[in-house]
């Protein structure tokens, strides 16, 4: 069965409320709803948030990462240009590079040694006299993926009709913008990396409202105080644009420097992007992380934690920031460790009937609305009405 043919008779069945507050429980446990997001989302007309150049200085520098199930490699190549590829070798279709990261002067395929240079152009194929009659070198470079930058973030997608970048991300460019320092110099401190059991979706649906609720550090450090507000768009992302009440005289820590604050404006303290379909940014306090996020199956998404500081940061700073970002987010982060036990038990309890409800700054249930509290969860509702219509499941009257 085609995935359109599979997509078809899901749509058929599904029942997708027309209370736009409630979200069919369903489409978190289901392997065919599965590969259908792979191919209208993750292979479809969205762009999808893959690095920043920060992580690749040098010339040869390179980082792996995936797609749904594509793999792609993004290279820097010896003319200084980044530029991404599908890592796969243009002959036999063998995974090209293995390594998470590392620089190289080449790319060489294992399998019948066929040679690429970091620019991604074949240079080497032993046995080529009895190739194909006309076979041309130029012809088997690495396959380029269309790519487009934002203040160093790479993003790139497998569609043409993709609108341009700028466009894609809209009114969300300028909290963007906050996290990335103004002009996106960033350099890179460290990863952090980690695979939840859970759908990819659940593992997104992360709100505002659920912060000082579910993490005790959020309540031991006395934050989420402070003014805010959220935004979202039509087509599914959404920022937190948050005021940081700084924690002051609490005996969690016997070293408060940990989550000191040296940025000059406490209002620009706290910010969060979330990007459709699963690309996050985040700024708390001195911690500047991107989450590049892949998922792996109906039941697992792999997330990498990318921290990163300022290229203009001194050494103090650097440090700073390195300490203050390994101990706050990321698996065993102070203010996020929770969030994979949770992760995971969203997904099992998706598994029983019925629908899950948003519920908090909810102020109708009938059509949408673009103004939204800073802890309201109701601005994901933009998101999942996206997702809907992609996956063009129709909405329907409840029995
Ligand atoms: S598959 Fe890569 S060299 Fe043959
Ligand atoms: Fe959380």
């Amino acid at each position: 069965m085609s995935a359109n043919e599979s997509s078809g008779a899901i749509s058929r069945d599904l029942i997708w409320p027309n209370q736009i507050n409630r979200i069919p429980k369903e489409i978190f446990g289901d392997p065919a709803i599965f590969d259908m997001e792979l191919d209208r989302i993750f292979y479809g007309p969205e762009w999808h948030m893959v690095g920043h150049l920060a992580e690749l200085p040098e010339r040869g520098d390179f980082k792996t990462f995936d797609i749904g199930r594509r793999p792609i490699l993004i290279a820097r190549g010896q003319d200084g240009q980044v530029r991404t590829f599908y890592n796969a070798c243009t002959h036999r279709g063998t995974q090209v590079e293995t390594s998470v990261c590392g620089n190289r002067k080449s790319f060489d395929c294992p399998y019948h040694q066929w040679s690429f240079d970091t620019d991604g152009a074949l240079v080497g194929c032993p046995g080529e006299k009895e190739f194909t009659p006309g076979f041309a070198k130029a012809n088997y470079g690495l396959r380029e993926l269309r790519m487009e930058e934002f203040r160093g973030l790479i993003f790139v997608t497998a569609s043409r009709d993709t609108q341009p970048l700028q466009e894609w991300l809209g009114e969300i460019a300028a909290p963007l913008t906050d996290i990335l320092g103004g002009d996106g110099k960033l350099r890179l401190l460290g990863y952090h990396k980690v695979t939840y059991a859970s759908n990819w979706k659940a593992y997104n649906d992360n709100d505002g409202y659920h912060a000082p609720l579910l993490h005790s550090a959020f309540r031991m450090l006395h934050w989420q105080g402070g003014k805010g507000r959220q935004i979202a768009t039509q087509n599914g992302h959404n920022a937190i644009e948050a005021e940081l009440s700084l924690a002051k005289g609490n005996s969690f820590l016997s070293d408060p420097s940990l989550i000191e604050f040296k940025g000059e404006d406490p209002k620009q303290g706290s910010r969060v992007v979330q990007l459709f379909p699963l690309a996050v940014a985040t700024k708390h306090l001195d911690t500047i992380n991107l989450r590049f996020a892949i998922p792996r199956s109906v039941g697992s998404t792999e997330v990498h934690y990318a921290y990163f500081g300022l290229e203009s940061d001194s050494q103090e700073m650097l440090h700073h920031r390195v300490r203050q970002s390994s101990n706050l987010l990321g698996p065993c982060g102070m203010i996020s460790m929770e969030d994979a036990s949770i992760f995971q038990r969203v997904h099992l309890g998706t598994f029983t009937p019925g629908n899950v409800e948003f519920q908090k700054g909810v102020k109708r249930t009938d059509e949408f609305w673009f103004d939204f509290k800073q802890n309201d969860e109701a601005s994901f509702l933009l998101k999942w009405e996206h997702y809907r219509k992609v996956m063009d499941f129709e909405r329907r009257q409840e029995a």
